[in-house]
């Protein structure tokens, strides 16, 4: 992953440096480092951590017309300053920073080293900036393009050169980079937001693309370096709510926006009595056709899909699976005409979806999108597109994103049932109309905050947790489990209920805790089955459910309930609320770092 931020212009670029790498932290938080033009110099600042050691370091005398900066996540070496970027090539003339992987570092890192080329870091980007110096001969721009050559893998680079001021040069493969022109300067950066400020043009760098920025220029080149025209997009981006509005950390904000996150979601494709999504583009022939239906994603993208194919298939009666990207980009999946494969994604960057929706479009496969980040490459990528309306979303843990596309993914099985004719127009009005009660359900869920706080009290001392479900209940165990164990630091797993006595029933023992998900009414005593046997075993059993079950719990379980009469389908969008809640309260009680939780970055670029 990793963020890139650079800026030329009439102004000071220090300031805009520490701005966008404070916007990137979610890519990364490992290190960060900036690189500056001085008269016949570059000078480089780095620092381990967190955005704020680096901030710390910057003195007030700081002052450059042009620089690079970086924050990261670890890929080739572990986090340190000496690994952290800019990295400086061996005659200190070339400064780059890179987001992204070169796979075949290894083979010209031994190459160079014969040739006297000696290593400050373990970094595959190193080996880059060395490459560089070795192949400059006066021309930066056909120097990088020789370099780039060589490379196999995927970058994002921004390169400065100590004998061309005010000048930036780019070049990016399956990595985001986006040039960006403004009043106060021209800017290179991994997400438009970094430059906080206002770029009335915005040009997504493509493919083995090059750019060089000065002040008051942009020019770009394909990969002999011949000078190319590119198009300005206009992106809509909403930077504004990247401020914690008094809330303590960004996830508890977030948590509490779902109730408009849900709405603005919903609005945007139900109008008049029906649902439609202008940018999929989907005919009553071609969801006839169907055969099978592939829902590709990552961490919480995938448990949303998970959901999805549990009420896709309850509602339209089309076979439908769940797969994690990074094994559907590899494995040998059937593909063609008559299979959809939707990816989703909160950034619409995560490389393995990408590579998900590659393949499945060069299997002929029929392709949507469902991502929250607009202009994103998953989103120039898609053939057909459903955009969620969480907006910005800056905790590393996922709340709201994850609640727009479970809303889009139950939008979409009622339009999908009502295209191959099979729903009564009684049932999908009763659908529709408990759909649009969804947010003021979501809403309620959010007053059990303070009984949910001291329920943490109870689980922050677990050393293991086990999340048990059936059907949507299990598609929310995954979730509640993921939410846990990454801020908590807790280990979680998540069962099917029923599958728990293969096995992992040996490691229950008397005090072991197990949230036990139960919203279903449907299959409610199945679940209660699973419950007992592991009562039976000494569990200390936290119950989501739903009042009407709380007889049925002993007074020695934890039992939280739903308050809202929310139908099977749809109770997932409460059941989250008490699961997001309960991780955020444990997080917080053991003193982690809820927003940036260790090893972690809300935007995996990298596979
Ligand atoms: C990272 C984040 C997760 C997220 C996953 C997929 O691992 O930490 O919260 O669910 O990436 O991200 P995406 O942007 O594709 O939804």
């Amino acid at each position: 992953m990793c963020g890139i931020i650079g800026y030329t212009g009439k102004n000071n670029a220090v300031p805009y440096l520490m701005t966008g790498l404070r916007k990137l932290e979610y890519r990364g938080y490992d290190s960060s480092g900036i690189a500056l033009q001085m008269a016949n110099d570059i000078f480089v600042l780095k620092r381990q951590g967190k955005i704020s050691e680096l901030e710390k370091a910057v003195t007030p005398e700081l002052f450059s017309f042009c620089g690079i900066g970086h924050t990261r996540w670890a890929t080739h070496g572990e986090p340190s300053i000496r690994n952290a970027h800019p990295h400086l090539s061996r005659n200190s003339s070339f400064a780059i920073v890179h987001n992204g992987i070169i796979e075949n570092s290894a083979v010209i890192k031994e190459q160079l080293s014969c040739e006297g080329y000696h290593f400050l870091s373990d970094t595959d980007t190193e080996v880059v900036c060395q490459l560089l110096e070795k192949n400059y001969k006066g021309n930066p721009l056909l120097c990088i393009a020789e370099t780039l050559n060589a490379l196999e893998g995927s970058y994002a680079l921004a390169i400065i050169h100590k004998d061309y001021p005010k000048t930036i040069f780019c070049a990016k493969k399956d990595s985001p980079l986006l040039i960006g022109r403004s009043s106060e300067g021209n800017f290179v950066f991994s997400d438009c937001c970094a430059s906080g400020v206002h770029c009335e043009s915005i040009y997504c760098l493509e493919d083995y693309e090059l750019a060089e920025i000065t002040q008051s220029s942009l020019s770009f080149f394909d990969k002999e370096c011949n000078p190319i025209e590119k198009t300005a997009r206009t992106v809509a981006f909403n930077c504004s709510d990247s401020e914690k509005n008094g809330f303590c950390h960004y996830m508890l904000k977030e948590i509490y926006e779902q109730p408009s996150a849900y709405k603005n979601t919903v609005n945007a494709y139900y109008s008049g009595g029906d649902i439609s999504f202008p940018l999929a583009r989907f005919s009553s022939k071609l969801v006839c056709g169907l055969e099978h239906i592939y829902i590709v994603g990552c961490g919480s993208a995938y448990h949303a899909g998970v959901y999805g194919r549990y009420i896709i298939e309850e509602l339209s009666g089309i076979s439908t699976s769940a797969e994690i990207a990074s094994e559907f980009r590899y494995g040998n999946v059937p593909l063609n005409e008559n299979t959809l494969v939707i990816v989703i994604s909160q950034s619409g960057e995560t490389a393995d979806s990408i590579a998900a929706l590659e393949l499945a479009k060069s299997k002929g496969a029929q392709t949507l999108c469902i991502v929250n980040v607009e202009g994103s490459t998953m989103a120039q990528k898609a053939h057909r597109l459903i955009y969620t309306k969480a907006g910005t979303e800056i905790a590393v843990a996922t709340t709201k994103a994850y609640l727009c596309q479970i809303a889009v993914l139950s939008l979409l099985a009622v339009f999908l049932s009502d295209k191959k004719g099979i729903l009564s127009a009684e049932t999908k009005e009763k659908l529709i109309k408990e759909i649009l009660s969804l947010d003021s359900a979501i809403e309620k869920e959010l007053t059990s905050n303070e009984c949910l706080c001291s329920l943490a009290d109870r689980l922050k001392n677990a050393e293991h947790i086990y999340f048990i479900g059936r059907n949507t209940d299990y598609a929310l165990s995954l979730e509640g489990s993921l939410k846990l164990k990454e801020i908590s630091y807790i280990h979680c797993e998540a069962y099917p209920a029923g599958e728990l006595k293969h096995g992992t029933i040996s490691l229950i023992e008397k005090g072991t805790p197990v949230v036990a998900v139960c919203l279903r009414r449907d299959i409610f005593p199945k679940t209660l089955s699973g419950i007992k046997e592991v009562k039976a075993r000494g569990a200390k059993i936290t119950a989501i459910t739903r009042e009407e079950f709380r007889p049925l719990f002993g007074h020695e379980d934890n039992v939280i309930t739903i308050k809202s009469d929310i139908c099977d389908m749809f109770s997932p969008f409460a059941g989250v609320i008490a699961l997001q809640l309960l991780s955020y309260h444990t997080a917080v009680k053991r003193g982690c770092e809820v927003d940036k939780p260790r090893n972690l970055a809300k935007s995996v670029t990298v596979e």
